[in-house]
């Protein structure tokens, strides 16, 4: 068999990494990749969006399967466009990626199936706003309505900032905004909850956190995200029974009723208030970072898991998970979020001795004349697995001093909530 991973980030190299664990695979491609992929996969390049191009990438050189990493190909089609062209493929089609690609889409269907979420109003323009303080009291969340790469968000503290965010997204700062969601602020503790699905059934796939702010405790401006653990502090089995039937089984229901069945990873953004889970977004792929924390745990064939789902037959696969803790600490280029110097040798990577229970995950690298070099503002995912937290991030923290990269910073706290108590 012969895989083809699309995408680029630490999320596809540990997908990457853990399809290369598997007995049953030939050759692992990954585009565009990155230079940690590039030691266990072939590198292509070939742009996401062209679906064309990919389609004769994969025929000429036998793929048997494709997955998809990121959402931006997966809400613009690439599912539905594969296999009408008979390529196998895991991620959601078009319609069910609008879970993702339109927050709108999915408080409609919270609304139709009773899911808890955070209270709402759609603003289609400013007459539409006229009220809004009665409404809503502060803070209030502002969401542009399409896909903004995680930017999208402003959780607005006064009557200035939420005048000010309106403006930023009709003024066009995501690209054409027709349509905002104005929404409460939910008062309690994230999670982030997974599931993989093969349009009959699905099963639990792990639970994690993630650390979005670039300042340790959890100030600053948003990043991609800046390390995660796994499992979340919150998981346990009432939780996740509420989470099932009160959000995940009605959702599936939903698409189910519009003829569309749901294929891939789906990733609930959860706020637990007082024990109660709500559904603050989904995403329609594993997280990055929580991906290069909850494969490490992963004890059944990860090829196996995703192939059940291709043949709709997940039903019969147990997946088994370590019982251990796994912590991700993201190094990034110094400066990130805003500028950074980009393109600076990784010159120590490869002098680094890791453990098995000890993973260093690509995101932003490649090779440049046979050497590593940092390719964006979030560069390796170093992840570790112990008994407990605290010396999963004492290990992590250890392996990125090993490193000592002058171009480098990370967050030294990540697991505040589960060590530092
Ligand atoms: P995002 O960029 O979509 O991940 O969201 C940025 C941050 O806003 C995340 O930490 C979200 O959990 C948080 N957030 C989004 N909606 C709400 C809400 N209704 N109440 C509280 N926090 C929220
Ligand atoms: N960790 C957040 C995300 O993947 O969207």
């Amino acid at each position: 068999m012969n895989v083809l991973v699309i995408g680029s980030g630490g999320r596809e190299h540990a997908l990457c990494w853990a399809l290369n664990q598997s007995k049953n695979l030939n050759k692992i491609y990954c585009s565009p990749g990155n230079a940690g992929t590039a030691k266990i996969s072939i590198n292509v390049d070939i742009d996401q969006s062209n679906f064309e191009n990919l389609e004769n990438f994969i025929k000429k050189n036998k793929i048997d399967l494709v997955i998809v990493g990121p959402e931006k190909p997966l809400v613009e089609g690439i599912v539905d466009f594969l296999e009408q062209k008979n390529i196998k493929v895991f991620g959601p089609n078009k319609y069910s990626s609008k879970l993702e690609g339109s927050k709108t889409f999915t408080k409609l269907i919270c609304d139709e199936y009773n899911i808890p979420t955070a209270k709402y109003k759609i603003i289609k323009n400013k007459n539409d706003l006229l009220n809004i303080h009665n409404e809503f009291s502060l803070p209030i969340v502002v969401k542009a309505d399409g896909l903004a790469a995680g930017k999208g968000v402003y959780i607005c503290n006064t009557k200035h900032t939420f005048d000010k965010a309106i403006n930023e997204i009709f003024g066009g700062k995501f690209g054409q905004a027709n349509k905002i969601l104005v929404e409460e602020f939910l008062d309690g503790e994230e999670m982030s909850f997974f599931i993989i699905s093969d349009g009959k059934t699905f099963k639990f796939f792990g639970t994690a956190q993630d650390h979005k702010k670039v300042g340790e405790g959890d100030v600053g401006q948003n990043t991609g995200g800046m390390g995660s653990y796994s499992p979340s502090r919150l998981e346990n089995k009432i939780l996740e029974k509420k989470i099932l039937d009160r959000i995940i089984k009605p959702t599936f229901q939903a698409l189910k009723n519009k003829k569309n069945e749901y294929k891939g990873f789906l990733y609930a953004g959860l706020m637990i208030v007082k024990n109660e889970p709500y559904l603050i977004e989904y995403n329609v792929r594993m997280g990055d970072p929580e991906c290069q924390t909850i494969l490490p745990r992963l004890k059944t064939d990860f090829f196996e898991i995703i192939y059940s789902c291709i043949n709709q037959n997940l039903e019969e696969i147990n997946i088994e998970w370590l019982d251990q803790k796994s912590l991700c600490i993201v190094l990034c280029s110094l400066g990130y979020p805003e500028d950074y110097k980009n393109l600076i040798p990784i010159k120590n990577l490869n002098n680094l001795s890791l453990k098995n229970n000890e993973f260093i995950f690509h995101a932003g690298t490649k090779l440049h004349d046979g050497e590593i070099i940092s390719n964006g503002g979030r560069v390796l995912n170093f992840t570790t697995l112990s008994n407990n937290f605290r010396s999963s991030r004492v290990n992590a923290i250890n392996l990125i001093n090993n490193l000592n990269w002058e171009n480098g910073f990370f967050r030294k706290d990540i697991g505040f909530k589960v060590i530092d108590k």
